[in-house]
């Protein structure tokens, strides 16, 4: 199939590069000259494990190709996934300018009957607003469908090659029969493509995320009352997880959950219900406690500190808002880093992946170190943000030589708290007894 994905961010690119991996002759569209110009070039703009590989494949096979010239990317493109981003407005609702605009374009460039795909996350609505406004000058048939994305940083290629379904919005049989052949062979292991009207496909992706962060909350507000009662959110995890109505994941306690989806999504959704006038309590409280989470340890450091902060160096391992990605978009990291200078402190910092951007944001006010143990150099504690696998089984001998006190406050859980007591370090998570 002739396929084209207008914007090359993060979710435009994996969708993109993936539909060309199953033989479609995919043409990429985004207005940013030089983001372009790097991709006709081959490089890859954004890090995603596995996506590279496939990426260059597929370019250097002539599956993917690279424009900045909507007419020229849908030129007798079938389907045209709108990947473009829709930031939150400052009312918390998701802003469509960008999509808008292009299906103002689209309306005056189709010349035959196309499909044409909302994969942004879009408010409830969106797809017949998308409609209306090609409509307005559209000289052929088109359909507009809503074929919400479920990916995962850092895990987004498997997500898209092997998704656990596929949710797709439309009420044209015509449309319905062009997505079915386009899926095809991502479902072949008989994971669904469920079919429904847009509204509810539109809606879908909001209920998965609020419903997500929603479960993160729920267990890092089991995990402050564990605290207080001296019990182990852990043992609890275990405990309630292996009950299949609950089930194992998203039940991992932590410093709050962070990124460009769930936060956006939960505040969208809280927008929506408003505007229908649905006062949808529990959204209030998945923001509040969440906003709350971010800050859990820092008060430990504190008291650890006597109170006084000021002139106490911290070393810091982990930036990003989860491990496998360099995005820092609502990391807790971040929050942390502001206040722990606000209060006087230094801070040495070291991420996989993260650092650069990371830079970018706070400049010179910290410093960066090029191993976890660089960072731990004449540090006064340590605080963890982000689980990165390379965290979780250090060498505990070298790190109690380098801190000048063994405090560790960390905000993922990574070690086991009685054999931290047997180290003899102080050791601080979440809801786990000290
Ligand atoms: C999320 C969803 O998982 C995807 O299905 C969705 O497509 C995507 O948003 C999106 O809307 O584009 P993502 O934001 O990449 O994906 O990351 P997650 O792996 O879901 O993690 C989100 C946050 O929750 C992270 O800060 C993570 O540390 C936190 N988390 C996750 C916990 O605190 N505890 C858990 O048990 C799981």
């Amino acid at each position: 199939m002739k396929i084209a994905v207008v914007g090359t961010g993060y979710v435009g690119l994996v969708t993109g590069t993936c539909f060309a991996e199953t033989g479609n002759t995919v043409h990429c569209v985004d207005i940013d000259e030089r983001k372009v110009k790097k991709l006709q070039n081959g490089v890859i703009t954004i890090y995603e494990p596995g996506l590279e590989a496939l990426f260059e494949r597929n370019i250097e096979q002539g599956r993917l190709k690279f424009t900045t010239n909507l007419a020229e990317g849908i030129k007798d493109a079938e389907i045209i996934f709108l990947a473009l981003p829709t930031p939150p407005g400052e009312d918390g609702s998701a802003d469509l300018k960008y999509v808008l605009n292009v299906a103002k374009d689209l309306g005056f460039l189709l010349e035959k009957y196309a499909v044409v795909v909302d994969k942004s996350t879009v408010p409830v609505g969106t797809a017949e607003k998308v409609h209306a406004k090609i409509a307005e000058n559209a000289k052929v048939a088109f359909d507009v469908v809503s074929n919400p994305e479920f990916l995962r940083e850092g895990v987004a290629v498997e997500d898209f090659m092997k998704p656990d379904r596929v949710v797709v919005g439309t009420s044209s049989e015509r449309a319905r029969k062009k997505m079915e052949q386009l899926y095809a062979p991502f479902v072949r292991q008989g994971n669904p493509i469920i079919f429904m009207d847009e509204r509810s496909a539109e809606m879908t992706k909001y209920a998965a995320n609020s419903f997500l962060a929603a479960k993160i909350t729920f267990m890092n507000e089991i995990a402050n009352l564990c605290d207080k009662v001296g019990a182990n959110v852990d043992d609890i995890r275990r405990g309630i997880g292996s009950d299949s109505r609950i089930g194992k994941r998203f039940l991992f306690a932590g410093i709050g959950y962070g990124g460009s989806c769930f936060p956006k999504d939960v505040q969208a959704l809280a927008k929506t219900s408003q505007d229908y006038a649905y006062d949808f309590r529990m959204l209030k409280a998945v923001m509040d406690v969440n906003a709350d989470q971010k800050s859990k340890l820092l008060p430990k450091v504190k008291e650890y500190f006597g109170g006084d902060l000021a002139g106490k160096k911290i070393a810091v391992w982990g930036l990003s808002f989860k491990p496998y990605t360099d995005d820092i978009r609502e990391a807790p990291a971040l929050e942390n880093i502001k206040a722990l200078l606000a209060e006087g402190a230094s801070v040495v910092a070291y991420d996989p992946e993260a650092m650069e951007n990371v830079r970018e944001v706070v400049g010179t006010s910290i410093a960066f170190a090029e191993s976890p143990y660089e960072a731990l150099e004449d540090a006064d504690a340590l605080m963890i943000f982000t689980e990165w696998p390379v965290f979780r089984t250090p060498d505990f001998e070298k790190m109690e030589s380098l801190l000048n006190n063994k405090a560790i406050f960390d905000g993922r859980n990574l070690f086991e708290p009685e054999l931290m007591e047997e180290l003899g370090f102080v050791y601080h998570s979440i809801g786990r007894r000290a």
